[in-house]
């Protein structure tokens, strides 16, 4: 397909709630329809049934939660949701929502059909969460009056939404919550093949000269992460325009992912100093992660969502039961010798009790 055809399928009107220039930032480079997303094959077919058939009803979705590490499309697929059923989409998150009065004020200005987003569902505190119950069982809130012998309830009826929840941590969700949902998926990560695909599509998107051998290495880079392949894509176009003819190549790839400290692996400087601590530090593990953190100075939530997963995917990382091991692909990858790793420290090591 030819760039300006592609530029074409794609929906650039404002979603409900956008201005035109947050259409711009954020519409860029992901998908507005089903029919546009790469990847994620069962998931899509999923949603393409389950859309088709609410619509062909004239009923609104069932509840679909998302679970992913970050950056998987967790959030571009709600928003093509709303977009393929003609709904608004109204989007929060758990920590935003701090008492059972903020849902509240949002289910009831809610309309028939739309889509509402909580982000980050995990972390909806408990009080609200039980407003949430009826809601998206019963479309309706149950206001308590009163209390003890006097207590009297009102129920108020609700407009029926379709609820799209996402979360990084799927385990920390409540039984109750979750049985509530009606669709449940998670996104794996991305293969190569996929995100040469995404490359291309964004490419043709910004309008960049790209070769095969630069698409790939950027796909290759990627930690099988969408959004990571759209943010270097526009770091090494940057470099391209600055610092070659403006053409993407293998390169020039190289050359802007070693400015922006990405190896050849996808892996970042935090990824790298996470396994360089497990490796040097804790002599290959097993080490909890609370003390990684400390020795990171990270937020161990931080390690758990954004770095694990995929050290744990492409298998650099175990996790046991007394804690993360650096395995013998991880000691490859730095060139440390395996077996001698005990003796390749060059910083202080935790004495043996
Ligand atoms: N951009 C970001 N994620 C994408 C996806 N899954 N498909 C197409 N383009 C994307």
């Amino acid at each position: 397909m030819k760039k300006s055809e592609e530029k074409k399928e794609v929906d650039t009107k404002p979603r409900p709630g956008e201005t035109p220039s947050e259409v711009e930032d954020f519409l860029d480079l992901r998908p507005r329809r089903l029919s546009e997303y790469i990847g994620q094959g069962q998931v899509v077919e999923t949603l393409d049934i389950a859309i088709k058939a609410a619509k062909k009803r004239g009923e609104p979705l069932d509840h679909i939660l998302f679970h992913s590490p970050p950056g998987l499309g967790k959030t571009t697929l709600a928003h093509i949701i709303a977009t393929e059923m003609g709904g608004r989409i109204i989007t929060s998150s758990g920590p935003a929502i701090e008492k059972g009065g903020d849902l509240i004020s949002i289910l009831t200005h809610l309309e028939k059909g739309d889509v509402l987003f909580i982000d980050e569902i995990h972390r909806l505190p408990k009080v609200v969460e039980e407003f949430l119950y009826p809601a998206m069982e019963d479309f309706c809130i149950d206001f308590i009056f009163d209390k003890g012998a006097h207590a009297r309830s009102h129920r108020y009826r609700l407009e029926r939404f379709t609820l799209v929840g996402a979360t990084t941590r799927a385990g920390l969700l409540s039984a109750p919550l979750r049985e509530r949902f009606g669709i449940l998926r998670n996104l794996d990560f991305y293969s190569v093949e996929e995100l040469n695909r995404v490359v291309k599509r964004s490419a043709a998107l910004l309008g960049v000269l790209i070769d095969q051998e630069g698409t790939e290495e950027i796909a290759k880079r990627s930690r099988g992460t969408p959004r990571i392949s759209n943010r270097l894509l526009k770091r090494v176009r940057d470099y391209a325009e600055i610092r070659g003819q403006g053409k993407i190549t293998k390169e020039i790839t190289d050359e802007a992912l070693r400015l922006e400290g990405v190896d050849e692996m996808g892996l970042t400087s935090l990824d790298r100093r996470f396994l360089e601590t497990i490796i040097r530090y804790y002599k290959g593990g097993p080490v909890g992660l609370e003390a990684i953190a400390a020795t990171l100075q990270e937020e161990a939530d931080t390690l758990v969502d954004m770095v694990e997963p995929f050290l744990l995917k492409i298998g650099f990382v175990a996790r046991t039961q007394n804690g993360r091991k650096a395995t013998e692909l991880a000691y490859e990858h730095f060139g440390i010798p395996y077996h001698e790793s005990g003796r390749q420290l060059s910083l202080p090591t935790r004495k043996k009790h």
